[in-house]
């Protein structure tokens, strides 16, 4: 007997903090979808809030492809990733590739910052879509280069994830032990005094 999608869900929430955004905490990063597509007005929602994403220069250097399953975009991204993550995101009603331009467009210079602005525009991305009911898994587990030539990404885009979004499934449908048992554990983080300094070694005092 495992848990439910329900218990599942309940479980992978982060602790309630007062004042901490809804989306922080209900975020997770679920394998199981349920066979439910996303209609396009919540996909547009989705990505609405990842254009309001700061970036350096404000270069929006992000550009999301986005893949219906059953579309040529969907099976392409499919097919580059690693045998792993196909083993459950195949079920995933959409797949997005993220990737970013490296050029500033107002210089041609190179923009350091473009992967962490693509990686900004994720979260904002991920959260809007934990705020509308949704859940996201990211995976760096895929073939780049395969993904860049089915794709046609020309090289001056670096690229990010591969972003599934759907609706969580019940965890006994990934039907596969290693993976159901993923899905039904406490999700894990460092601690503040870990991560937040006031000096290097020094944790900060936010208590
Ligand atoms: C950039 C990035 C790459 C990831 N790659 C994979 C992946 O290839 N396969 C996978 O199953 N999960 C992948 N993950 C999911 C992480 O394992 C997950 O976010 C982490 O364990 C924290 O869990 P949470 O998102 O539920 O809080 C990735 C996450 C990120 C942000």
């Amino acid at each position: 007997m495992t848990l439910s999608a329900i218990e599942a869900n309940d479980l992978k929430q982060a602790p309630a903090v007062e004042g901490v955004l809804p989306a922080v905490r209900s975020r997770w990063s679920a394998r199981s979808f349920a066979d439910r597509e996303v209609d396009s007005a919540t996909l547009a929602k989705v990505f609405e809030a990842a254009r309001w994403t700061a970036s350096a220069y404000n270069e929006q250097p992000w550009r999301f492809i986005v893949g219906l399953r059953n579309s040529d975009t969907f099976n392409k991204i499919f097919q580059s990733l690693i045998g792993f993550n196909q083993a459950w995101a195949g079920k995933a009603p959409v797949l997005i590739l993220g990737a970013a331009s490296t050029k500033f467009s107002h210089n041609g210079k190179p923009n350091a910052y473009a992967l962490y602005d693509l990686g900004a525009a994720a979260s904002y991305l991920t959260l809007q879509a934990a705020s509308l009911g949704l859940t996201t898994h990211q995976m760096a587990g895929y073939d780049q280069a395969a993904a860049r030539a089915a794709l046609g990404i020309p090289e001056e885009y670096a690229l990010g994830s591969v972003i599934a979004l759907g609706y969580q499934g019940e965890p006994a449908a990934l039907g596969h032990e290693q993976l159901i048992a993923m899905e039904t554990s406490p999700r894990e983080r460092k601690p503040l005094s870990e991560l937040v300094l006031s000096a290097w070694g020094e944790p900060a005092n936010l208590a």
